[in-house]
């Protein structure tokens, strides 16, 4: 049994790792509190793997209990961290409770991993701690600016935790992720009123909002919206299980982006999803929200050659599948 523990595995990406880690023959143990998620996904990932999921309902953040995991589960080969906040607005307001929070689960979960001579972790970040960048595609080497909020700049001061341990890590840059499996078992389950791009298109594609708005569109693009690299969470989840095959190889300190190397307008989002799904969507073109950025979307040569991984899943099928798991939810 290689068993990996997986934090936040209830979660939008979390849930869609196990499932992939599961297929490849880990054995995945899921920590989540449910704090922004639902048994929903248990339910879902127990649906589509056909067993049982080991899953401990605890805070990360709680030393005392993540120590009782850590013994009770015995050997342990890695740990895929996501447990997390995410809200970047929310970040903005109550920057303490993402400090608290995202930095406070990490240092406990190295504390433990140090303690228990566990040494591989895979760790959530994003592509939000490039800022906006200069070169574009962004690589790996491009240096971290500013952040834009609170909630980014955890990303940046965890990934220099992660530098400063004992561990061997890789840190996911993640680009934009959407969509959900293709059974529709699992997806976003989070309990906030959504503030990413699809899920908000999906609620007024079935009513529950009367219309989107484009955040701005007079940025120096071709249609003037903003670009981002649109990544199928499933083909995200895939990189998790290919990046801990990867470092249980190759101990030491890594960095990938993980997207597809295509930069997706706002208005080209909505217009795939309608097309996928035969809908007309409402939208209409509003102010720019503060800390967006203009463009960006991922170089991703590295993960290519290191891991061998690439994007199999078109920006249709993840408008299909971001639909399908709006309608069954
Ligand atoms: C940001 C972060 C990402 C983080 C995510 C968490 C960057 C580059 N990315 O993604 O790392 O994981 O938040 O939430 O900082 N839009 C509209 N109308 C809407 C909603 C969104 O026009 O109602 C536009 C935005 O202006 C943006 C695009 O859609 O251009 C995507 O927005 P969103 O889905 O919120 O993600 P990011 O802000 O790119």
């Amino acid at each position: 049994m290689r068993k990996i523990l997986v934090t936040g595995g209830a979660g939008y990406i979390g849930s869609h790792t196990v499932v992939e880690l599961t297929a490849a023959g880990y054995t995945p143990i899921i920590v989540d509190n449910l704090c922004n998620t639902s048994t929903q996904n248990i339910e879902g990932i127990e649906k589509i793997i056909g067993n049982k999921i080991k899953w401990h309902n605890i805070d990360c953040t709680d030393k005392k209990a993540m120590d009782k995991v850590f013994s009770e589960e015995g050997t342990i080969e890695g740990a895929i961290h996501f447990a997390a906040y995410k809200a970047v607005e929310e970040s903005v307001q109550n920057p303490q409770k993402y400090y608290d929070n995202n930095m406070g689960s990490l240092k406990v979960l190295l504390e433990c991993m140090r303690k228990n001579k566990v040494k591989n972790i895979i760790f959530s970040s994003s592509c939000t701690v490039y800022g906006m960048p200069d070169i574009l595609p962004v690589d790996e080497n491009a240096p971290f600016k500013k952040a834009e909020s609170p909630y980014g700049e955890t990303k940046q001061i965890c990934e220099g935790m992660l530098k400063d341990d004992t561990c061997n890590s890789v840190a996911l840059r993640y680009f934009n992720p959407i969509g959900s499996h293709s059974t529709a078992f699992i997806g976003d389950c989070s309990a906030d009123s959504p503030s990413n791009l699809v899920p908000i298109i999906t609620e007024v594609a079935n009513g529950k909002r009367e219309k989107i708005t484009v955040f701005g569109d007079d940025y120096n693009t071709p249609d003037g919206t903003c670009i981002r690299d649109y990544i199928h969470v499933v083909d995200l989840a895939k990189s998790h299980v290919l990046a801990m095959d990867f470092l249980i190889n190759n101990p030491g300190k890594h960095a990938f982006n993980v997207g597809t190397g295509i930069g997706v307008s706002v208005l080209d989002a909505i217009k795939a999803f309608e097309k996928t799904n035969n809908l007309s969507i409402n939208y209409s073109i509003g102010p720019r929200r503060s800390g967006d950025i203009e463009q960006i979307y991922a170089n991703s040569s590295l993960v290519k050659a290191k891991l061998g991984w690439e994007a199999k899943e078109s920006l249709e099928q993840a408008m299909k599948s971001a639909w399908d798991w709006e309608k069954l939810k």
